[in-house]
């Protein structure tokens, strides 16, 4: 079994879609393991993109991803990082299949909806940004 990381960015909020997200996942036979609503510091939020930053599109991506609340949640399933990930789509949604959230809801890369760990190694260090050892549900 494997844990991934994944979270309804304010966006995803906004447009109230974090209860079809979610539905999205859990159709998909992954189970939660922890989810919570809230908004993000300036700090959480370099912390959370520490691997961006330098690129070009850092300060904007720090700047919106703290312009509302958010759903961070960790969700558990076999091949779980890579499942998130297609059900996501393409990072730009212009990219993003038909099907997929971004490609169903998203229209500017910029603010496309959705975040999800790229692999196990980002997932167990994104998680810690968000949730403590006893929020997460076995
Ligand atoms: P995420 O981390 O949000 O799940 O998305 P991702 O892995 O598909 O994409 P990543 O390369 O990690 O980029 C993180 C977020 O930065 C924004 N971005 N903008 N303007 C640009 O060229 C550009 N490239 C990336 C996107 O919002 C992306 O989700
Ligand atoms: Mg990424």
């Amino acid at each position: 079994m494997e844990r991934t990381f994944t979270m309804v960015k304010p966006d995803g909020v906004r447009k109230s879609l974090a209860g079809e997200i979610i539905k999205r996942y859990e159709s998909a036979g992954l189970k939660l393991i922890a989810l919570k609503l809230v908004r993000l510091s300036q700090e959480k939020a370099e912390e959370l993109y520490s691997i961006h930053k330098g690129k070009p599109f850092y300060n904007e991506l720090v700047d919106f991803i703290i312009s509302g609340p958010v759903v961070p949640m960790v969700l558990e399933g076999e091949n779980a990082v890579n499942r998130v990930r297609d059900i996501m789509g393409a990072t730009n949604p212009k990219e993003a299949a038909p099907g997929t959230i971004r490609g169903d809801f998203a229209e500017e890369i910029s603010e496309n909806i959705v975040h999800g760990a790229d692999s196990v190694e980002s997932a167990n260090r994104e998680i810690p940004v968000f949730f403590s050892e006893i929020e997460l549900v076995d």
